[in-house]
């Protein structure tokens, strides 16, 4: 079938954005465990800040063109509607506009949850980074992010395979 935008890479009906950040969650959600797992059990906090820095410059760009993709090149609607669990009539209240709402309200959170970690401990932990009085509250807010995180990836794989596999 001939759809708007660049078709993706995995042989279904998704573009090529929505192919990128689909298998990038795969890794993204492992890297930033082990990272967090570096700095709980090997008091590694520099690994710790490098490598939750680096996610965080890629998914920044990757949401960027990801979001370009979508309001200018692919439309999701158009893709999804050979799916079963979609109907153009009622595309929000159709199995694939339900997933895609709840997958929106886990990853618009996210990245301000994210920007506020992230900016947060750049402030207050000092260079090389050290547990401080800051400590308490980025255990909180990055236990929060890092579960928001996963939560975006799961219902983002779920949108994927109603919308785009189905
Ligand atoms: C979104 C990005 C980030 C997330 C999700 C995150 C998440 C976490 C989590 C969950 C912990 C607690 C680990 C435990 O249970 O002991 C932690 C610890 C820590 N993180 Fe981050 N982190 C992020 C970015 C950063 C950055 C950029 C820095 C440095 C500037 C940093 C420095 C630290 C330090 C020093 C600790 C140890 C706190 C302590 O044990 O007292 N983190 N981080």
């Amino acid at each position: 079938m001939e759809f708007s935008g660049v078709d993706g890479f995995l042989g279904t009906r998704a573009s090529i954005m929505l192919d990128v950040v689909f298998l990038a969650m795969f890794a993204v959600v492992p890297v930033m465990v082990a990272s967090i797992a570096l700095a709980r059990y090997r008091n590694d906090f520099t690994w710790h800040k490098r490598i939750q820095l680096t996610l965080a410059i890629v998914l920044a760009v990757a949401v960027l063109a990801f979001e370009i993709d979508m309001r200018f090149f692919t439309n999701w609607a158009e893709r999804a509607a050979p799916s079963p669990y979609f109907n153009s009539a009622s595309k929000w209240t159709s199995p694939v506009g339900i997933s895609l709402l709840v997958h929106l309200c886990f990853a618009i959170p996210t990245a301000f949850i994210w920007i506020y970690v992230v900016s947060g401990a750049i402030r207050h932990f000092p260079v090389p980074p050290t547990p401080n009085s800051y400590s308490a509250r980025h255990k909180f807010w990055g236990r929060v992010a890092a579960i928001e995180m996963t939560m975006t990836a799961i219902t983002g794989w779920v949108f994927y395979y109603l919308a785009f596999v189905a």
